[in-house]
């Protein structure tokens, strides 16, 4: 794993849309992975920002998205499908056609879960999967104890998801229990992978992730075992690493071999 510790969320997000402009420049139809809650929403604003000022182009990529609450429709303003509308694709160049959230109103969503890992398999997989972490560990919706090589199925809800994402709802309003989430294999399957975490309650997932060892437990501690994974994180989200100065140390040797093999 990439550990790239940096000083605030504004500069986690810039970091991370600099991974999507290089990603896009190289590969104009590339798959993106994407994901929802408060994290990438920064990331997601630098992006608008670069589309709008010409410096990336979205209009021959496609996107996956994670996850997706079962039983709202997307047009329903809790659902993730209408967060990315909102905070991402109404605001930039992309073929809407081309986007995928899974659908949380299938009529059969054990079915819809087979589609939707063909149709990741049909546009070639996804090329960077960008993640957040919520404080169980989890990725997607995949909860603590999912199985590390589990494919797109319905998950249920822990009470701390539940209750983390409570904010986003109002007090009459029904929350869903049950979520379509990408699994564990499907995320490692991924050409490359960029996790995201900012503040201080994201601390001890993070350190979990990177030190704890691999388990079902912590299902984030499953990309220890992906080939190229990029944790970028807060200075808050990493305050509980034992060993920050040498992660430090690692990506500053690491930024002079990419100077170094640039200037080749
Ligand atoms: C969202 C998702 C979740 C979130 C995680 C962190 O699509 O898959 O795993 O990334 O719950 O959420 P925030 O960023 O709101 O703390």
């Amino acid at each position: 794993m990439q550990i790239v510790i940096l000083k605030d969320a504004q500069e986690v997000a810039r970091y991370g849309a600099d991974i999507f402009t290089t990603q896009l420049q190289r590969k104009a139809e590339s798959v993106l992975g994407l994901a929802t809650g408060s994290t990438p929403v920064a990331l997601y604003q630098e992006l608008i920002t670069r589309n709008k000022a010409g410096l990336i182009n979205f209009s021959e990529a496609s996107t996956f998205n994670l996850d997706e609450y079962l039983g709202l429709n997307g047009e329903h303003p809790q659902s993730y499908r209408y967060f990315m509308n909102e905070q991402l694709f109404n605001h930039i160049n992309i073929d809407k056609d081309r986007t995928h959230v899974p659908p949380g109103d299938a009529k059969n969503p054990v079915v819809a879960c087979q589609e939707y890992e063909a149709k990741i398999a049909a546009a070639g997989g996804v090329d960077i999967q960008l993640l957040g972490i919520g404080r169980n560990g989890h990725i997607g919706f995949n909860e603590p104890s999912s199985g590390l090589t589990s494919r797109t199925r319905v998950k249920t809800l822990t009470k701390a998801t539940i209750d983390d994402n409570a904010r986003f709802f109002t007090a009459d309003e029904y929350q869903p229990h049950l979520s379509i989430t990408m699994g564990i294999g499907t995320i490692l399957d991924a050409k490359k992978v960029v996790l995201l975490a900012t503040g201080k309650n994201k601390a001890e997932a993070v350190k979990a992730m990177v030190e704890g060892p691999l388990t079902a437990a912590c299902p984030a501690s499953a990309l220890q075992l992906h080939r190229d994974a990029v944790i970028v994180v807060d200075l808050d989200a990493a305050s509980a690493l034992n060993d920050l100065e040498f992660y430090q140390h690692i990506e500053a040797e690491n930024q002079k071999l990419q100077a170094y093999l640039a200037s080749l």
